[in-house]
């Protein structure tokens, strides 16, 4: 027997009993005479005592080799720790197991790194030795907290009378806007399986079935660039449902969120949540993922600014820009290298200049001169600009301008420690249907081509005849928690007719809509019910509810910034003849290696 109990789980009402557990060593001190030694299982930490007056003698003797991550099974009586060496920090702080039996089980070599230290590992070697890595503490406590995430999603969404359903992973494109990750089709020469960027084509289909109600906790790939809250491949919380309306999806995911947050975290979190549509927030906040937890909102500037001589101003307003201000709270202190520097920021992120004028007894800018003082004035009052602030604005096209006060917004309330340890959910809602993509010179969905425009835009797209695409509106919406898009989904289309209407409307050939999504279109044709859904980033949920500041952390086996696996040593070079099976020949000179 290994064990009767877990290292974590002994405490002051067990002293007196025996018990067997087994487990890795964690630190041991060894006083020549008492040996200590902390045992380390899933449950938490034991703190052995190998006394030379206790137990045989062999078994000191044996104590004397153990090192970190030995793997050892021990059996000990557990005692009271003598007054004044109790650890209240840990719930097993009062006990201490006197050791009767000690096998070694395994031994292990000096570790790469410690795994009892606060100390900043390298990310390289903490993935290179993942299965090390996640025996630290903190991150067995990410991986269980995402296990629970999931038990307590498919708890909700089975109750809520959903079924569970898989969707193929060699499949087609499904277009979410970023590029696919291709598997060859030995079987189909030069043709290729698409891994899916999600299964939303399939989960319309299931609708098309009749299942009326299907989730899945389903990895998704996309191939783009990597930041902190995004990996190559990916798992959504996915969902869909027939005969609803934008309004039963959101108090639906409002409940599972609500549910997750009180088993998980014990946080009771007021629903309905916050809704903010797409132009409010980008008016009020300059994105569309607003963190709400503080205020600092943008202020259009325009008819206060055409009042002043600043030509800057005045002339982005004459070529259809904007002028939006932005509170920099208690920021009337900094020195001029850090208006430098603050402005050397706002032009890092596309703007051209940065104007700023600081409140103090008076108003203190070097663009004073061009504004009267009144019109100062009625500045600082619509930003809420107090003395000890500053008041910072930029003149530019609109993107520019919310692009870039948006992520001043967020450095300045980090740097002003101006966010509370709250979490704060927003809906955004009333996107746009379509976006203007400047690369390609055509429109493009925003969401994806499957979403459904409002109904009064549905009219006016079947009506024919001159429609502005730019303002065309849809029934999609997204979740955003502190600043962070972690789900977003729509109501779809489900009549073919509209569908292959929209297909037009962002300029897509009639032949290649039907090569592409064809199967999809057919099925609308038979009877397709209304339905629309929604996906979450377990991921980025997981992140914000652990409080880890990057994605892979909570990720047991996660890829680099490169997209690679340092662990696996994935991506690798495949031989010729594997190549040669599936008609592919590389164009990659032999000597190139994945790293270069
Ligand atoms: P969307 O593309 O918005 O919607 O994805 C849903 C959510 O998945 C998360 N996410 C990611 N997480 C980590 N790494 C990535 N690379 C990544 N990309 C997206 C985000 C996002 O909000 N089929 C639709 C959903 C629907 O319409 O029902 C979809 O995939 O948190
Ligand atoms: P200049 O006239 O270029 O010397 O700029 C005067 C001040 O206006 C400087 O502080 C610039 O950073 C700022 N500025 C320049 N361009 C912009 C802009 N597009 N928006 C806001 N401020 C600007």
């Amino acid at each position: 027997m290994y064990r009767n109990i877990g290292c974590g789980e002994i405490d002051l009402t067990y002293v007196g009993k025996e018990v067997v557990m087994s487990g890795w060593v964690f630190r041991s001190r060894d006083h020549g005479g008492l040996i200590f030694c902390d045992l380390r299982d899933r449950t938490g930490v034991a703190q052995l005592v190998f006394s030379p007056d206790y137990g045989e003698a062999s078994i000191h003797k044996t104590a004397h080799q153990l090192r970190a991550e030995y793997v050892i099974t021990i059996k000990g009586d557990v005692r009271e720790r003598p007054q004044g060496t109790e650890n209240p920090d840990i719930p097993t702080g009062g006990v201490e197991v006197y050791v009767t039996g000690l096998e070694i089980l395994n031994r292990s070599e000096p570790l790469p790194f410690q795994l009892d230290q606060d100390v900043e590992i390298a990310e390289s070697n903490r993935l290179k030795y993942r299965y090390l890595d996640l025996r630290r503490p903190e991150m067995l406590k990410n991986i269980v907290m995402r296990h629970k995430t999931c038990k307590a999603v498919r708890d909700y969404l089975n109750d809520k009378g959903f079924l569970e359903i898989e969707t193929p992973v060699l499949t087609k494109s499904t277009p979410e806007g970023a590029r696919d990750y291709l598997v060859p089709a030995r079987m189909s020469p030069g043709c290729f399986y698409a891994l899916p960027q999600s299964p939303q084509l399939f989960k319309q289909l299931l609708m098309v079935a009749g299942m009326e109600r299907y989730y899945q906790i389903v990895r998704c790939f996309r191939d783009e660039d990597l930041r902190a809250d995004r990996q190559p491949e990916f798992t959504q919380i996915d969902m869909e449902m027939s005969f609803v309306a934008v309004d039963d999806v959101i108090t639906l995911v409002e409940g599972l969120i609500k549910k997750v947050f009180n088993e998980i975290r014990g946080e009771a979190l007021s629903t309905p949540f916050e809704r903010l549509s797409y132009s409010k927030a980008m008016e009020r906040f300059g994105n569309d993922k607003p963190d709400m937890r503080f205020q600092l909102e943008l202020k259009d500037m325009a008819d206060l600014a055409s009042l002043s001589s600043f030509k800057v101003f005045l002339d982005a307003l004459s070529s259809g820009g904007r002028v939006k201000g932005l509170l920099g709270k208690g920021m009337a202190g900094y020195s001029r290298r850090e208006t430098d520097l603050l402005t050397a920021e706002a032009q890092s992120l596309g703007a051209k200049g940065l104007a700023w004028i600081k409140v103090k007894e008076g108003f203190e800018s070097p663009i004073l001169k061009f504004f009267p003082e009144d019109v100062v004035r009625q500045m600082a009052d619509r930003l809420q600009a107090t003395s000890g602030d500053m008041m910072l604005f930029v003149a530019d096209k609109e993107r520019v301008v919310n692009d870039v006060l948006s992520r001043m917004r967020l450095d300045i309330a980090k740097k002003q420690n101006l966010i509370p340890a709250v979490d704060k959910f927003v809906w955004i809602t009333d996107f746009p249907l379509f976006e203007w993509n400047e690369e390609d010179s055509r429109f493009q969905a925003i969401h994806h081509p499957f979403t459904s425009p409002t109904d009064e835009d549905i009219k006016k797209i079947m009506d024919g005849g001159d429609i502005d695409l730019s303002g065309l509106k849809s029934k999609a919406y997204d979740i955003v928690l502190n600043g962070s898009e972690i789900g977003g989904g729509s109501i779809r289309i489900h009549r073919p007719e509209l569908q292959k209407e929209i297909f037009k409307l962002i300029g897509m050939a009639e032949a290649e809509a039907e090569e592409r999504f064809g199967f999809l279109i057919d099925a609308l044709k038979y009877g397709a019910p209304p339905h629309g859904g929604l996906a979450i980033g377990l991921d980025r949920l997981v992140m914000l509810m652990t409080g880890a500041q990057s994605i892979r952390d909570v990720i047991a086996f996660p890829k680099t910034q490169r997209a690679a696996c340092p662990l696996s040593g994935a991506p690798s070079h495949v031989d010729k003849k594997q190549l040669r099976e599936l008609y592919i020949s590389s164009t990659v000179p032999d000597e190139k290696t994945a790293a270069d």
